[in-house]
């Protein structure tokens, strides 16, 4: 595996990959890897000649300073997990100037509202930050095919407006949530918890499974309500919020049409670290 520690070193490996005509899937990452990371590689790797990934802890979609500083980074433990899964080819491992060359500042992006719901509520500038790096790395690495976990739903909907905005050459492809045993949708933040409080956050899951089988039966109130109580009565966790959203647009709905796809969406903050979840319903 190559490691590609700046933008000249990237760009040099990418125009020999074009000249040999390969095709290059490519997953970007802040680090922190865990199984989740690996299954955009093994989904990449099915139909691309090459899976390139990177590796940068995105500056400007952190809008909480605390956040930034507390985002777990080590270097060698990641390349470690990239080596010994064999399925990455090269990774590239950016300094902030081979992103931004002149200041650490996002683009202002119009995504057509999807940008003011959900996590854009809570994380204001969040997506922001996000498109301007996602762009610049495409821009840079020239992927064909890119790879994006559904976790981060909102996320991947965002990067495809992108992508269709800016008439970007590739494709994006959303990779189902990897979970742990418990359910647990795996993420970097889950290194912060006790083993104790990740067993007991398979409640999140747990209840979005719940949700699925409310959906037919009752109103979109009521299964408020009952996840609302299911949350009151867990010890350190917060319910940040529940709701369920038209997947086209993420608007929350107020009634559930037959033709629509609908996913449920919930943030739990345990022990102080936020945690995100979503289903299809
Ligand atoms: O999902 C992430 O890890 C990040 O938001 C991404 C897409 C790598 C951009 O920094």
């Amino acid at each position: 595996m190559e490691v590609l520690k700046s933008k000249k070193i990237l760009q040099d490996f990418v125009e020999r990959q074009r000249e040999m005509g390969k095709r290059i899937g490519f997953a970007p990452t802040m680090g922190a890897l865990h199984e989740g990371h690996l299954s955009l590689y093994e989904e990449a790797r099915k139909e691309n000649d090459l899976v390139i990934s990177s590796i940068f802890v995105n500056p400007t979609q952190f809008n909480n300073q605390e956040d930034l500083a507390k985002y777990p980074r080590d270097i060698q433990r990641d390349l470690e997990i990239l080596r010994k899964s064999g399925l990455v080819d090269a990774v590239y491992v950016p300094e902030v100037i081979d992103i931004y060359p002149e200041q650490a500042k996002s683009d202002n992006y119009d995504f057509g509202g999807l940008e003011n719901e959900m996590e854009g509520k809570s994380r204001p500038g969040h997506f922001d930050g996000v498109g301007t790096v996602v762009e610049e790395l495409f821009r840079q690495v020239k992927p064909n095919c890119a790879y994006f976990g559904e976790k981060d739903f909102q996320q991947l909907a965002i990067i495809k407006k992108m992508v269709e905005m800016r008439n970007l050459p590739v494709k994006i492809i959303g990779v189902p949530i990897y979970r742990a045993e418990n359910g647990l949708a795996l993420s970097s933040r889950n290194q912060r918890l006790s083993e104790d409080r990740r067993e007991a956050s398979k409640v999140i899951y747990e209840t979005l499974l719940k949700v699925k089988g409310w959906f037919k039966e009752h109103s979109y109130e009521i299964i408020k309500e009952k996840v609302k109580d299911i949350f009151d009565n867990q010890h350190s966790m917060k319910l940040e919020y529940f709701l369920i959203a038209d997947e086209k647009d993420l608007k929350e709905v107020e009634f559930f049409y037959n033709d629509r796809n609908y996913r449920a969406f919930i943030v739990v903050v345990v022990d102080g670290v936020r945690l995100i979840d979503n289903l299809p319903m």
